[in-house]
């Protein structure tokens, strides 16, 4: 496997008991993502597109296949060694945001820096700057029921670059907002993505946000097929 790629995934298969039987959601993917590329995944509800991402992110298991991200071998990886992976190279926006309720909106964003060893001050300065990369500085001190859908999700998109991941993973980021909100955190996530330019792998099934993809993938039937 080569260097040249971020995520490289041979042969992936993972399924999920279902009553009786088992549920083969990912039949044997093969997939090469370059360092700094943005790739969309699109397919059906169901299609497997959160499975998926939750693997390259380090998530979920695998029932069989090879994964490599950030030069690490993470399919075979325990626990230990994945949560570490996590917090090094992955910053993942979930298809429902996931801020911590009871936290404002910068202990959100200086929580998972905390974990990851660095000082509350960086983590405070670094959370400070990507709140107002996306607008919110007024709100720092909210607790997300204090904001709108839309002002979530920005805070989602921070919180996933705060710890300077390798890979932004992106879960149908702009899912539950209208046509405006969708638009204002795309053009936000394009240009942060744009400044830090990382590798970004976005799952979705609008077919709309599938154009900011250098690389556009559907996932069907348990394959991907390249667009
Ligand atoms: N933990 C689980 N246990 C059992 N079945 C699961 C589990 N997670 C997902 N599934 C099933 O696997 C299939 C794929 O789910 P997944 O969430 O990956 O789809 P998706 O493409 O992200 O759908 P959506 O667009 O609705 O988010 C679905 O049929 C789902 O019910
Ligand atoms: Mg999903």
């Amino acid at each position: 496997m080569s260097d040249h790629y971020c995520i490289t995934l041979r042969g992936l298969k993972k399924s999920f008991p279902s009553g009786e039987t088992t549920l083969e959601v990912l039949k044997g993917i093969d997939l090469d993502i370059s360092w700094g590329s943005y790739t969309v995944i699109t397919g059906a509800s169901g299609s497997g597109k959160s499975t998926l991402l939750h693997i390259i992110g380090g998530l979920d298991r695998i029932d069989s296949g090879q994964v490599v991200c950030c030069g690490e071998p993470i399919g075979s990886m325990a626990e230990r060694q994945l949560s570490r992976f996590r917090r090094e190279h992955v910053g993942f926006i979930f298809q429902n945001h996931y801020l911590i309720d009871d936290l404002t909106v910068t202990e959100n964003l200086v929580l998972p820096g905390l974990m990851n060893g660095y000082s509350r001050k960086e983590m405070e300065a670094s959370a400070a700057a990507l709140i107002e990369r996306v607008g919110l500085s007024e709100r720092r001190d909210h607790h997300p029921q204090q904001l709108s859908g839309g002002e979530r999700q920005r805070v989602a998109i921070a919180r996933a670059f705060v710890n300077n991941p390798s890979m932004i993973l992106a879960d149908e980021p702009t899912g539950n907002l209208d046509e405006d909100n969708t638009r204002i955190v795309m053009e936000m996530l394009t240009e942060i993505m744009n400044e830090q330019r990382k590798t970004l792998v976005m799952v979705t099934h609008d077919q709309e946000l599938s154009r900011m993809g250098e690389q556009l993938y559907q996932l069907k039937e348990g394959v991907l097929h390249r667009l």
